[in-house]
């Protein structure tokens, strides 16, 4: 079942995406060559205490921190460490916040200057698949318009999307129906109706997308080794058009 949310919902879930953004855009500011993703961890902390928040991911079956922290060929989940940053790395970083009684959950991928330009290509590619996304995420449309927009999108430019993990519906829980491929699947899926509210998040790799786990049971990698990027944002299907929860 797909929950609807009512507008003073949608509201309070806005409230919380503000705070997300500001953890993303904080942490992203911070990012820089010498930067252990603990130092990070640890800002992020800060920044969703200083906004009233509660952070979702800590705790969520036995996660250990409040960001996932994802270098190069890690593709989602990665665990804060004492690794520092370098020349050329790419990061994702995800959060989820808890705000009376909601969650949200956002992440952006960004560069580590300078980086190869492929790998840039590909946060690009990335990005724009998530706009795309978020285009698709409207009253009227079905749900599959929007991993057949992403992957047409994705695959259009040379680049692999990810199928391992998909999007989801959230609320009152940090996973909720439905799943949110990115990739075209069999059949339309659920109408799309205000109310709903999806985290899109195309995770796009350079070459395969093969999956692998790290022995830490958490962080996914490309399996050949190869780059992966990440954005993902929290979208409200209003009858006005698709609404960015999660942006600043
Ligand atoms: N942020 C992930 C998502 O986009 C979920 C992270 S759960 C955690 O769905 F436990 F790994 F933090
Ligand atoms: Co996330
Ligand atoms: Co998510």
């Amino acid at each position: 079942m797909i929950v609807c949310k009512s507008a003073a919902e949608l509201e309070k879930m806005r409230a919380a995406g503000q705070i997300g953004a500001r953890v993303l855009a904080q942490v992203a500011a911070h990012a820089a060559p010498g930067v252990s993703l603990l130092e990070l961890e640890a800002l992020a902390e800060k920044e969703i205490a200083a906004g009233k928040g509660e952070p979702a991911f800590k705790g969520y079956r036995g996660y250990p921190c409040v960001l996932c922290t994802s270098v190069n060929e890690e593709i989602v989940h990665g665990i804060p460490s004492e690794r520092k940053l370098r020349e050329g790395d790419i990061l994702s970083i995800d959060v989820g916040i808890k705000l009376e009684g909601f969650y949200v959950d956002t992440a952006t991928t960004v560069l580590l200057e300078p980086v190869a330009p492929e790998v840039k290509t590909l946060v690009r590619v990335t990005r724009e698949a998530l706009d795309i996304a978020v285009k698709q995420a409207r009253a009227g449309n079905y749900l599959n318009d929007i991993g057949k927009a992403v992957q047409q999108h994705v695959e259009g430019a040379g680049f692999n999307v990810v199928r391992e993990f998909v999007g989801h519906g959230i609320g009152t829980q940090l996973h909720e129906e439905p799943q949110v491929p990115n990739y075209a699947t069999p059949g339309r899926g659920p109408k799309l109706r205000p109310g709903m509210v999806l985290a899109l998040e195309p995770m796009v790799t350079k070459g395969s997308p093969a999956v692998k786990m790290r022995p830490d049971r958490w962080t996914a990698v490309v399996a050949d080794g190869g780059h992966a990027a990440h954005f993902e944002h929290c979208v409200a299907v209003t009858q006005n058009g698709p609404w960015v929860l999660t942006e600043a």
